[in-house]
């Protein structure tokens, strides 16, 4: 039976109908028209559904509608826009760090979540480690590593914790 669910996705809040047991992932992409989180395994294994909850990183494709009343969702779309790029986006553009781009919202996600938590400039493996569930089958990891560096010194120049 479908349920009533309220939710704040990208800063708006949206009141959807539909089953509980449908994945948060699919709320994204057919009720909400939200896109970008896409799905690759549907398992957990790759994270190409990437999102944030409550601030948390999770795998949409795992979350179920049910489990998201009052809950806050951030896709890759509220995290910038073609427009007003987050530092990360901008870096994966300049850096080249993408190519089929199936894995990049969810990439940028994580990186994300982790550039907002550091306090010093992460080192290869601190961010090896933080983007350890994100999968990528075409880039070969180098330059989305350098990307998420690049997003981190722009941001801690920007907090002032690091010297330009
Ligand atoms: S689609 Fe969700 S982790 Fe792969
Ligand atoms: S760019 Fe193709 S899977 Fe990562």
């Amino acid at each position: 039976m479908k349920k009533t669910i309220h939710v704040q996705v990208n800063h708006k809040n949206y009141e959807i109908v539909c089953h509980p047991a449908k994945t948060v992932l699919d709320v994204l992409r057919e009720d909400l028209d939200f896109t970008a989180s896409k799905e690759c395994c549907g398992k957990g294994e790759c994270g190409s559904c990437t999102i944030l909850l409550n601030g948390e990183i999770v795998c949409s494709c795992l979350i179920l509608a049910g489990q998201i009343e009052g809950k806050k969702i951030v896709t890759c779309e509220g995290i910038g826009t073609s427009s007003s790029m987050d530092a990360v986006q901008q870096a994966f553009v300049d850096e080249g760090a993408t190519q089929c781009g199936y894995c990049t919202p969810g990439f940028i996600v994580a990186a994300h979540a982790f550039i907002r938590k550091v306090d010093h400039l992460p080192t290869e493996d601190e961010i090896k480690t933080a983007l350890g569930g994100n999968l990528c089958r075409c880039t070969g990891y180098t330059k989305i590593i350098k990307a998420v560096e690049a997003a981190a010194r722009k941001t801690l120049e920007k907090k002032s914790i690091l010297n330009k």
